[in-house]
């Protein structure tokens, strides 16, 4: 059996869920009428402190729809170097929204108040007009890192100043609060806007969430229809992803502890650096005394049995979730001891 350590959006949906897809009231949600997607939206837009949210097909839907929702063209948005909505959505930003990144550079994911400010444009004839900073939290290219609340908290009370919108892309917000032991809501009350994955560590097959206050969602909704996610009788993805918000939050805890588990192994394997502070769900490996491609070293893997993802040329990442269990990470760390265990 294959071990998918490629990322936590390979997991499969629980019994409980499938059953909850058959079983669900549906009705037209362009209609406002399907029951199950109103149930969902109500909860979740409880669970993540705001006014209203709106179910939509994906994270980079939902953070597209937050930047079209908040942005005009030629505006200036700030966001970090490496987070998900400038890197990993092909240029959607400008593509759709027609907004200018401004990029900074951030520490484990969390950007530097000061420099948030900095970038702040002042009025003059010759600069584009700065209309939301967009936060990642967890920060997935910095290996699941918590972004610090403290932080989030420096960066919001100085958007509110400048009256700028903040935008939390929280594809993994409730592995942070998870490893926090803290509610999502104590994150959110420092954003304005937040996106959240149920498909993701909590498992549902399908979907995100898009929260803000009643006005944003409104006109939220509309930039949905527009690109097409006016979704019908949606109940049937939204039945899962109730279950995924009520009742897979608290098991994250256990991909936590597999991760550690897994960077513990690692740390055994001499030609093998984890170059990550482990906090929640990611170990992102550097390969570079392997002297080998991450190619190489992913085909090697895969001949055991195991997948993972390549983070540059030569780095790996490895991320659990709900289908993969201590034994799976034990049989990992032992045949990668055997694999590369040689090289040293
Ligand atoms: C931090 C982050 N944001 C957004 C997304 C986009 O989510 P989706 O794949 O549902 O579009 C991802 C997906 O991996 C992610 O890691």
């Amino acid at each position: 059996m294959v071990i998918d350590l490629r990322s936590d959006t390979v997991t499969k949906p629980t019994e409980k869920m499938r059953k909850a897809s058959y079983e669900a009231e549906l009705g037209d949600d362009v209609y406002g009428e399907d029951p199950t997607i109103n149930k969902l939206e109500e909860k979740a837009a409880e669970v993540l402190g705001k006014e209203a949210a709106l179910f939509v097909t994906s994270g980079t839907q939902g953070n597209q729809i937050a930047v079209l929702t908040h942005c005009q063209p030629g505006n200036e948005i700030i966001l970090e170097e490496e987070s998900h909505l400038f890197y990993y959505e092909a240029a959607a930003i400008s593509a759709f929204a027609g907004v200018q990144p401004r990029t900074i550079k951030g520490n484990r994911g969390a950007m530097n108040p000061a420099h948030v400010e900095a970038a702040i444009r002042g009025e003059d004839i010759h600069v584009p007009e700065t209309s939301l900073i967009c936060l990642e939290n967890t920060h997935n290219r910095a290996g699941g890192a918590i972004v610090p609340l403290d932080n989030m908290k420096a960066i919001y009370e100085i958007s509110t100043r400048y009256k700028i919108p903040v935008h939390l892309d929280g594809a993994r917000l409730f592995n942070a609060a998870v490893a926090l032991n803290q509610p999502v809501s104590e994150f959110t009350k420092y954003t304005t806007t937040v996106q959240i994955c149920l498909s993701k560590g909590l498992g549902s097959p399908v979907g995100s969430i898009l929260a803000g206050d009643k006005d944003f969602i409104r006109r939220a909704r509309k930039w949905r229809k527009r690109l097409g996610g006016g979704l019908r009788q949606a109940g049937v993805i939204a039945a899962p992803g109730y279950i995924a918000l009520t009742e897979m939050v608290d098991r994250l805890s256990e991909d936590h502890a597999n991760a550690k588990r897994l960077e513990e192994g690692i740390s055994n394997i001499s030609a093998l650096t984890v170059v990550n502070h482990v906090d929640t769900n990611i170990v992102l490996v550097d390969i570079q005394k392997l002297n080998i491609p991450a190619t190489e070293f992913l085909e090697k893997l895969k001949g055991e049995g195991i997948l993972a993802v390549a983070f540059g040329p030569s780095m790996i990442r490895f991320t659990t979730h709900y289908d993969v269990t201590t034994e799976q990470i034990d049989q990992v760390i032992s045949k990668m001891s055997k694999l590369f265990s040689v090289y040293a």
